[in-house]
């Protein structure tokens, strides 16, 4: 099998025993496969969506790289600093008027030299749709653009995440661990759809668990199901059914609000591992891994961290993420 791909990412990332959270959890054993660490920019999970998303763009010939999200996207601001290693424009999104204070993934992109295009739509949810619009305007003014939705939630963006399935069996037999358990925050749905994937894919056994942090989990389920089956079929894998993907409902106040146990969850993964979380993704997948050793979950237990470096440090400076 030979897609197209560009290295960002430093791979593979470590997998590290968890001591101290499982002493505090009275748990374990307790894995982090650290993503944080993908080693371009502060990209976390989405260095490896974009190695094949930014390789798809290269070997169609695409000029432009199209993307959108909102102003603490983590993938828009990847995005931008992809595309710039690899000489491509990259123009983004964004929902509602320019911010009246700086967010730090939006001056990233805009560090990198991306066009930052603020109000074309009012929400998040219109954003897919706003993408593939500019990308026509793009396209009669002769530009050859390469659109991708949130998140770079497609078969191809999933791609880099069914590999590291495989990175993470890899890692699991190298050192004699017999992984059950794999929880990850679940945002568009890609990083999930393409764990999923390689899991099955790959003959794995561990059960993948997303917390959704800003959709309901039955549509979110169906998303990454089908996002996962067409990840698998690009890559000639066998396809994953519905009983494979396992999503849970995690936006408890809503997406990047923190409810007290997440608050505790981001406090006991830094006190304990010198993990930063973030109030979106991290924080919140942290509640369920808790959560879900609390009820019995089997173990090892693998905790994906995802990044949110961003995110997190601004949070901590009390400004705007
Ligand atoms: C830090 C972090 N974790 C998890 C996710 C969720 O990934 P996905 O959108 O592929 O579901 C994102 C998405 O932007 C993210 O930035």
């Amino acid at each position: 099998m030979s897609l197209p791909r560009i290295e960002l990412a430093l791979l593979p990332t470590p997998l590290v025993r968890a001591t101290r959270l499982e002493r505090a959890l009275d748990a374990g054993p307790i894995f982090i496969k650290r993503d944080d660490l993908t080693g371009f920019g502060i990209a976390g999970n989405k260095a490896r969506a974009l190695e094949f998303l930014i390789g798809a763009a290269v070997d169609e010939g695409a000029d432009t790289f199209v993307a959108a999200g909102s102003p603490s996207s983590n993938f828009c601001a990847a995005a931008a600093m992809a595309a710039r290693v690899v000489g491509m424009d990259c123009e983004l999104l964004f929902p509602g008027a320019p911010l009246s204070a700086p967010a730090p993934n939006v001056e990233l992109a805009r560090a990198a030299g991306a066009h930052l295009l603020f109000g074309a739509v009012e929400t998040r949810d219109q954003l897919d749709d706003a993408v593939l619009e500019h990308a026509s305007l793009l396209r009669a003014r002769g530009r050859r653009p390469y659109a991708v939705p949130r998140g770079g939630a497609t078969a191809t963006g999933g791609l880099g995440y069914a590999l590291a399935a495989r990175e993470l069996a890899e890692q699991c037999q190298a050192a004699d661990v017999s992984a059950r358990t794999v929880v990850l925050a679940t945002g568009s749905g890609g990083t999930q759809a393409g764990l999923v994937a390689g899991t099955v894919g790959f003959g794995q056994r561990w059960r993948v668990v997303g917390a959704s942090v800003s959709r309901p989990a039955q549509p979110m389920a169906e998303r990454v199901l089908r996002l996962a089956r067409a990840c698998a079929a690009s890559m000639g894998l066998d396809e994953p059914c519905g009983d494979q993907v396992d999503v849970r409902d995690c936006r408890g106040p809503g997406f990047g609000l923190t409810s007290d146990e997440d608050r505790v969850s981001s406090h006991l993964a830094l006190a304990h591992e010198g993990l930063l979380l973030d109030d979106y993704y991290g924080a919140k997948a942290m509640s369920l891994f808790r959560a879900m050793l609390t009820a019995g979950a089997e173990t090892p237990a693998v905790f994906w961290h995802t990044g949110g470096v961003a995110a997190a440090l601004a949070v901590l400076m009390g400004g705007s993420s």
